[in-house]
């Protein structure tokens, strides 16, 4: 199978991506070209048959006692194309990018109820931490 990623581009469906959102989480909330424009976040995807069946994000903020770090969001494979390399195509893409831009470290949180998730982070070398998660809907 052909496996290229690409960054997320403007003219690339809304819908399309909402059907995969869904795969990911209940009530996805997101606009495309929002996506494409916001600020230290780069999108990408893979596609087959011209429709998007892969994605993930890079997001990059700056912590004041480490420099710029990156975070993994949004990871999700369509269910018909799992198994087959994208998610990883796509995290080393974003590595890639990751090392391009200088960032000092790439983090993401998962679910522990995500077991296919959570192995394959520990296939491709990332390091659970302790570090519990607060957070606060704004
Ligand atoms: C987690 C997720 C993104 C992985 O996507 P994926 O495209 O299936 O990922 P890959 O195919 O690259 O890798 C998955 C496994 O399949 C294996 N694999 C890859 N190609 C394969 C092939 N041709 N044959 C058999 N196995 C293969 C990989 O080695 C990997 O195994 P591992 O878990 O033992 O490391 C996907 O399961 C998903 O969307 N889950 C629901 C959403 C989710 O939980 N997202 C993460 C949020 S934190």
């Amino acid at each position: 199978m052909n496996i290229i990623v690409v960054p997320l581009s403007i003219n690339d469906s809304q819908d399309e991506l909402q059907d995969l959102f869904e795969q990911l989480t209940d009530n996805p909330s997101f606009n495309v070209k929002l996506l494409v424009t916001a600020t230290n976040c780069y999108c990408a995807v893979i596609k087959q048959e011209g429709r998007i069946v892969s994605f993930g994000a890079l997001s990059i903020y700056f912590v004041p006692d480490k420099g710029y770090v990156g975070t993994i969001q949004s990871l999700v494979t369509h269910k018909d194309y799992r198994k087959c390399g994208f998610g990883t195509a796509i995290l080393i893409y974003l590595e890639s990018k990751a090392k391009r831009l200088g960032l000092v470290r790439i983090e993401l949180t998962s679910n522990p109820k995500r077991k296919n998730a959570r192995k394959l982070y520990g296939t491709l070398r990332y390091i659970k931490s302790d570090t519990n998660v607060f957070y606060k809907d704004l």
